[in-house]
């Protein structure tokens, strides 16, 4: 192999190491673990207290279509809503990692796939 297709072949793995995804994808992935989705229930959720002192709206607000500001460090969080944010629900590790994080603060244990999905729904709503 020669110095250019080596190098070509770093450039190609390199770049599909993250696999990006859509928001119809990942909910659909949530639906077949758990069941339809309800975007009602999704709302709910979003801005109810569960047992702690915050909603997921304390820091997205409600309705989370426009930059916000974290509750605790002050830092801007931008927009939720994945038809004010193209970058919104298109990695799913990302994705992943922040519902483990945020639903820990929020309701002291990890989502259930439904509520994955009820979220979600309600967010590809949100306009
Ligand atoms: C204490 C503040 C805070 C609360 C409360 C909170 N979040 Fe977040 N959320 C963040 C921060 C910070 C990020 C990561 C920074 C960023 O992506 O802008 C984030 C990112 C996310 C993401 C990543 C989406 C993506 O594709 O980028 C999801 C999903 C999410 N939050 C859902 C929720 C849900 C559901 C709740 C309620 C159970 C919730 N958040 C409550 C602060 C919060």
């Amino acid at each position: 192999m020669n110095k250019k297709s080596f190098l070509s072949l770093v450039l190609l793995s390199s770049i599909s190491v993250d696999v990006l995804s859509t928001p119809q994808e990942l909910l659909k992935g949530y639906e077949a673990q758990s069941g339809m989705a309800s975007s009602t229930r999704g709302e709910q959720f979003f801005n109810a207290k569960h047992g702690k002192e915050w909603s997921c709206a304390s820091c997205h607000e409600n309705p989370p279509n426009h930059d916000t500001k974290h509750i605790v460090t002050g830092k801007v969080i931008k927009s939720l809503s994945p038809n004010t944010n193209p970058e919104r629900f298109i990695d799913q590790a990302k994705v992943e990692k922040w519902f483990k994080r945020n639903c820990n603060d929020v309701l002291a244990h990890e989502c259930t796939a439904q509520e994955k999905a009820d979220v979600l729904s309600w967010l590809m709503k949100v306009k």
